[in-house]
């Protein structure tokens, strides 16, 4: 409990400085998940998270909100002058997240669900809407949106590690594009998942289909074309751009399963640990 608690603050720090970064070993267990659009990250860490009993952030969900509360606004994101305005709302928008783990063992393999809300409202489908997607990449590209939603993303971690004795989780899994290269550049283990994009395309498209959207079905081209056209204007983006952190560890998916590449994760985590703990007790 007394580590737990030491744990706790210096995580905490950790999120309201940026010069006091706790090392390895000394915090709970942070697993950062990074790659393009439709690689499989935010399955694969819900799962992962489930697996091992930790907690579990989205940072794809909070740009999806900044989006949504711009276009409700009849904001154009495209448009360079509107920066300052999507900015402040980014500033100003109350996001929130929850996870629904299953807590039998029997239903361990089932998908841990994510509702997402914005303003206390649950926008959980809204976000995942095409016209969403379309303008995600170019609000995620300006500067002080980064800023705010880094700053919110930090304290939901800080705060959900600092909660963590009363959840009964033990560590944090994060996914996005710079969460091993900026948000947790301490990780103790980074992930860059990747996979052709064909494939992206068809696993995107499986995704709307279960999600019951009401949305004009899309070809398997548009949604290839439109995944290609994201990872381009995030990898090349000024600020933060989606990049392979020197440390990650690279897993191409496109020939594995869902539950192959939980299980290659949970077994680093294991492995990654008992060598904590036995470099730790010697
Ligand atoms: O699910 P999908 O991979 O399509 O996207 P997402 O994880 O929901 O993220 C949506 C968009 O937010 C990405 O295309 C990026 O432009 C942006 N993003 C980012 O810039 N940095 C992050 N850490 C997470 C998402």
């Amino acid at each position: 409990m007394a580590i737990r608690n030491i744990a706790t603050r210096l995580i905490t720090r950790n999120f309201s400085s940026s010069s006091v970064v706790p090392q390895k070993g000394t915090r709970p267990f942070q697993v950062a998940i990074d790659g393009p659009a439709a690689s499989g990250k935010s399955t694969t860490a819900k799962m992962v998270a489930q697996r091992l009993g930790f907690d579990y952030i989205d940072t794809g969900a909070f740009y999806r909100c900044v989006t949504l509360a711009a276009l409700s606004k009849g904001i154009d994101p495209s448009n360079p002058s509107q920066a300052l305005q999507i900015s402040n709302l980014a500033e100003s928008s109350h996001i929130g997240l929850k996870t629904i783990f299953s807590t039998t063992s029997a239903s361990k393999s089932s998908l841990p669900t994510t509702k997402v809300f914005l303003d206390s409202k649950d926008v959980s489908f809204e976000i995942r809407t095409g016209t969403v997607s379309k303008h995600v990449s170019a609000v995620a590209a300006i500067g002080p949106v980064r800023e705010a939603v880094l700053q919110k993303v930090r304290d939901m971690g800080a705060t959900s590690i600092s909660q963590e004795s009363n959840s009964g989780r033990d560590g944090l899994v994060m996914d996005g594009r710079d969460i091993g290269t900026v948000v947790l550049p301490n990780a103790d283990l980074k992930i860059f998942l990747v996979a052709d994009s064909r494939v992206r395309a068809e696993r995107r498209l499986q995704e709307l289909a279960r999600s019951g959207s009401k949305e004009e079905v899309l070809d398997i081209e548009t949604v290839q074309k439109d995944l290609e056209r994201r990872d381009e204007l995030d990898r090349t983006r000024e600020v933060s751009p989606l990049r392979k952190a020197d440390d990650a560890v690279e897993l191409d998916t496109s020939l594995l399963t869902i539950e192959g590449q939980v299980d290659a994760i949970v077994q680093e985590v294991h492995r990654r640990q008992q060598a904590a703990s036995s470099s730790s007790s010697q």
